[in-house]
């Protein structure tokens, strides 16, 4: 597939202060930010950002705080200007846009979430969504239609009369959301936005946010300080630190091959169980047999691959579910098919199920999960050692 670039981001410097010159120079031969402040007095935001996002991808950027990860998201809608390098949308540098382009940019390509929300406290619900398409120029009624969709979207119904004071942190910021996405944006540029909220309601954010992803297909920058956040929601990671990206990978690539030290302390502190799917713990080698054959090969095939039980596939592969040997020796003595002791109680996940949502369905299993596709055709099984050790 060809990949189609909507955020680009292109050596991007920003220096705030005065000694800049010096500033580069220091930087390029390799001093640290710190030195750098330290003798010039400038503080370097960024240094040499470089990172594409693809439509329709979540990219997320972590590092701690001062990194340089606001600034970064604010250099896409152009509150901020690199001192150095470019930032492009849709293949269009920002910086040479002009002020009509660039309005533009801001009503229909790029919406901005932010952490402390941004709503107009005095006023309703509706009227924060729908604050954004007054401007454009709808009517009322055209306004407020649009406001309801995505107020229903976001799991607001009932509530576009409330005052924005009276509801609490993660309905305001699902208020934050919609008004977001009524401009029907390319790109969501999302700066912490689930930072101020408590962890059950963060969580619950996070489903919806992605929910509505795989609904609308948005491009989204995200920012958070939390690396379970981006493990969960990021299709790519990008780890800040001191103003430069360290390591952009998927979550499964950064666990597996960290940078370094500092992204590997970053990745301690994220739970793996939720980064790993079940394809990836999943043991590719299963013992077979088919539900047409006879018992006597079904136990040749258990003692040849030392399994004391084998999983019940149909002619196209799709599970059925699981003989034990000591039912297969039963079936053998009583001259019965293979297929009447077959056990179908087997709990099956699909492949991209998270293994920390595994670990429980395990508990008192008899056998290892399958792991099966939409049309039930079996792709491995895992077992409670394979999940524990993608957990430690
Ligand atoms: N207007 C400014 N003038 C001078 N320095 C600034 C200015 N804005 C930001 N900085 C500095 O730039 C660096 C990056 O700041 P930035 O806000 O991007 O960090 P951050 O990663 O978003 O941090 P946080 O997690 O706290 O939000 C910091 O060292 C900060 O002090
Ligand atoms: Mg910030």
């Amino acid at each position: 597939m060809e990949r189609d670039v909507v955020l680009k981001a292109d050596k991007v410097c920003k220096i705030y202060g005065a000694n800049r010159a010096e500033a580069e120079r220091m930087m390029a031969a390799g001093h640290t930010k710190e030195e750098v402040q330290k003798k010039t007095g400038a503080t370097v935001a960024l240094w040499d950002v470089s990172f594409e996002v693809n439509r329709g991808e979540v990219f997320a950027i972590i590092g701690l705080s001062g990194s340089g990860k606001s600034t970064i998201i604010r250099c896409f809608n152009q509150l901020l200007r690199p001192t150095s390098g470019h930032v492009y949308v849709e293949g269009r540098a920002v910086d040479s846009m002009s002020k009509k382009e660039l309005l533009e940019l801001r009503r229909h390509k790029v919406s901005m979430v932010f952490q402390n929300f941004g709503l107009f406290t005095h006023r309703s619900v509706l009227e924060n969504v729908a604050y954004g398409l007054e401007v454009r120029g709808l009517s009322k009624t055209e306004c407020a239609e649009r406001a309801m969709e995505f107020i229903d979207m976001v799991g607001l119904k009932g509530w576009e009369q409330s005052p924005i004071h009276s509801l609490s942190g993660g309905m305001k910021q699902r208020v934050g959301i919609a008004r977001a996405l009524t401009s029907d944006p390319e790109v969501l540029l999302m700066d912490e936005p689930f930072s101020a909220l408590d962890p059950l309601v963060r969580s619950e954010m996070q489903f919806e946010l992605l929910k509505i992803q795989r609904k609308l297909g948005k491009t989204i920058l995200f920012i958070t300080h939390d690396m379970n956040e981006a493990f969960k929601l990021g299709d790519r990671v990008a780890i800040m630190r001191d103003a430069k990206i360290v390591q952009i990978d998927t979550p499964e690539g950064m666990t597996t091959n960290p940078a370094d030290d500092y992204v590997r302390q970053f990745i301690g502190s994220a739970d793996k169980t939720q980064v790993f799917t079940a394809q990836q713990v999943m043991i590719g080698h299963v013992c077979l047999v088919q539900e047409k054959d006879n018992p006597s090969n079904a136990l040749r095939q258990m003692q040849r691959e030392g399994f004391s039980s084998a999983y019940v596939v149909d002619n196209r592969m799709r599970l059925l579910g699981v003989v034990t040997a000591e039912s297969a020796v039963e079936a053998r003595q009583k001259s019965r098919p293979l297929a009447e002791y077959i056990e179908r109680d087997v709990i099956s996940v699909p492949p991209d199920k998270l293994a920390g949502d595994i670990i429980p369905l395990t508990v008192g299993a008899r056998f290892p999960v399958a792991v099966v596709e939409e049309d039930g055709t079996l792709l491995g099984i895992i077992t409670k050692a394979a999940l524990l050790s993608c957990v430690s």
